[in-house]
């Protein structure tokens, strides 16, 4: 299986570039923007990891890395040719980011992913994979099953989300695409980009005292670890039987926000740091305080997540505290 991985340098996609280099040759294409070349570790020739390569292409062993933004479609289409599989993961990394930046998922989330499609459909690429997540369901504090879509996004990243979902299913019914859309969680463990663990840690990092929090802390979340992400995405791909392939993909329980601060305090050098919360339910407008999903359609289909949210994050804080505390790496 020859992959393609558009944000593979990055948190998620590194991850599910290792297992991906064992099914056959991988070209990760990456603005480097979040993602990072050490990510992909060994699996780079030296060449393709030095730094002042900025248009690396080629000399790789087992996986090719192309630096450009999916928003250069020639480029894509260019690089994409001769694949089996896209796996599209490149997004704003913050959801929260779109408050200030109103264009910013407009052009990174939905462009991105439109190009991904039509590159996808001229370079004759016949499966498409897109990393999706819960925030398509909204503000709906009851667990979501796939077809739970009653209430809309709240966030510019979650519309992007939604958008990518629908541009995704016409193709498969316009052009015959075969595709897989994933609904993650929030993703914790090593190499981890963003999020309230990598927060927390460098706030307590740069100062010592305290970590102030968003919100109030009652905030709830379910926390998937990110091996059993790129595990139950992969078996998605292999044995979902429909054309069109929605699944959640998240552990039943869900993590509290106080519960993350609690943890990342404990794990830091500074276990006497106050924390301080926030008054609003919500860390920031567009936050949707309450989610939890249902995976009982990829349970069926065979896979089961091995950690719980609660296990997942516990997992996650001491893997971020090494590398913020230790490592020294925000
Ligand atoms: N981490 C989570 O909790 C989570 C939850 C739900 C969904 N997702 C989705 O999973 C995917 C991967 O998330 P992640 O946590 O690994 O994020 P990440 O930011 O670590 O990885 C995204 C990668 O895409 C690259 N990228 C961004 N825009 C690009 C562009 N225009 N062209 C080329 N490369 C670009 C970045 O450099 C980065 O390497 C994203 O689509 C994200 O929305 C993540």
């Amino acid at each position: 299986m020859r992959s393609f991985v558009i944000g593979g340098a990055g948190f998620i996609g590194s991850h599910l570039v290792e297992r991906l280099v064992e099914r056959g040759p991988v070209t990760v294409f990456d603005n480097l923007t979040v993602g990072k070349r050490e990510f992909l570790g060994s699996l780079l020739t030296e060449a393709d990891r030095t730094p002042d390569n900025p248009q690396s292409h080629g000399t790789l062993a087992r996986v090719r890395l192309v630096v450009a933004d999916a928003l250069d479609f020639p480029t894509l289409q260019e690089a994409m040719r001769g694949h089996d599989i896209v796996f599209h993961l490149a997004a704003n990394p913050e959801a929260r980011w779109g408050l200030e930046r109103s264009r910013l998922d407009l052009e990174q989330g939905t462009l991105a992913t439109y190009n991904a499609l039509e590159a996808a459909r001229l370079a004759g690429v016949q499966r498409f994979v897109l990393a999706s997540s819960g925030t398509v369901y909204g503000n709906t504090p009851e667990p979501c099953a796939e077809q739970d879509l009653g209430n809309l996004p709240i966030s510019l990243y979650g519309a992007s989300k939604l958008a990518g979902e629908a541009l995704v299913s016409a193709y498969v019914e316009c052009f015959g695409l075969r595709a897989c859309i994933l609904r993650f969680g929030n993703v914790v463990g090593p190499r981890g980009t963003h999020g309230a663990i990598l927060d927390f840690c460098n706030k307590l990092h740069a100062h010592p005292e305290y970590l102030d929090v968003l919100g109030d802390g009652r905030q709830s979340k379910p926390y998937v670890y990110v091996t059993d992400c790129t595990k139950g995405l992969l078996y998605v791909v292999d044995h979902a039987p429909e054309a069109l392939a929605v699944y959640n993909l998240a552990p039943p329980d869900s993590t509290s926000v106080r519960r993350l601060a609690e943890l990342c305090v404990a794990s830091s050098p500074f276990p006497n740091a106050r924390i301080e919360f926030g008054s609003t339910p919500q860390g920031w407008p567009g936050d949707v305080p309450t989610s939890r999903l249902i995976a009982q359609k990829l349970a069926a289909l065979g896979f089961t997540l091995a950690h719980s949210s609660d296990e997942a994050v516990a997992k996650a804080v001491k893997d971020i505290a090494h590398q913020v505390f230790v490592s020294g790496v925000s």
